[in-house]
């Protein structure tokens, strides 16, 4: 009987701590969001607003509201269930054990296409020193790994230059163009859909950092 019929853990991979890969900018891990994140997820968020608004999707209320303190916790209890039936995988990025921003899996789907969807954001204060890039990659090998997906789409808006620089350092492609695709700051936005499969991988997504001279393991 093939594997997908017989049945798997609701979650695997999850939760786990993943990393690090050394950048110039320190060492860069994932690890699962935790309840006590909400002080550092309100105050990046907050200070982060004009670099975060025109890439993401359009929420209710106002920004300083849906990211003070006390919006973490019901948050973070959706991202938990979600993780426990194994459709997110929600990870907060770090460096050298600071909270820099979050990289999340979405809608995870299992049987026949084994896919998911792979987002990031970095606090602007510590952007260009290869972070994201180095989230990305410890996050596809995480997903081609023990999550054991086979494919990974990313949408990005066609004029989020930095985004798509950091899905092509690790070997994504862009496979079309999705029309009025996201409600995203209040208007439906395109985006350029990007795509890995795990047989375009050569090593691991870290390796590819590392033979690009972008990474280190040590
Ligand atoms: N056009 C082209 N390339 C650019 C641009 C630009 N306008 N601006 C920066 N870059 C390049 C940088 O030079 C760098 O490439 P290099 O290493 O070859 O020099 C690359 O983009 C950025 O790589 P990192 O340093 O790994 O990325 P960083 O840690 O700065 O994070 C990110 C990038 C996540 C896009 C950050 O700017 C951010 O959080 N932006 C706001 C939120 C966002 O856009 N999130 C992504 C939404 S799309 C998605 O999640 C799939």
């Amino acid at each position: 009987m093939l594997r997908w019929l017989t049945g798997t853990p609701a979650s695997p991979g999850w939760p786990a701590t993943v990393g690090p890969l050394r950048t110039r900018a320190g060492a860069v891990t994932l690890r699962p969001v935790r309840l006590r994140d909400a002080k550092p997820w309100s105050e990046l968020r907050i200070r982060n607003q004009n670099s975060l608004l025109p890439w993401e999707p359009t929420g209710v209320g106002s920004w300083s509201e849906r990211h003070h303190p006390s919006a973490w916790a019901p948050q973070f209890s959706v991202l938990r269930s979600e993780a426990k039936r194994g459709a997110v995988l929600p990870f907060v990025i770090e460096v050298d054990g600071d909270y820099v921003g979050q990289l999340t899996v979405g809608n995870i789907q299992r049987g026949a296409v084994r896919t998911a969807w792979i987002g990031y954001w970095v606090d602007a204060n510590r952007s260009g020193q290869g972070i994201a890039t180095a989230a990305a990659a410890l996050g596809v090998d995480h997903c081609f790994g023990p999550v054991g997906l086979h494919r990974l789409d990313a949408t990005v808006q066609p004029s989020n230059g930095a985004s798509q620089a950091v899905l092509e350092k690790i070997g994504f492609r862009r496979e079309g163009l999705l029309q009025r695709y996201m409600d995203v700051n209040a208007k439906w936005r395109d985006h350029i859909l990007f795509a890995l499969t795990a047989e375009e991988v050569v090593g691991s997504a870290a390796e590819t950092l590392v033979r690009a001279g972008r990474a280190s393991f040590h």
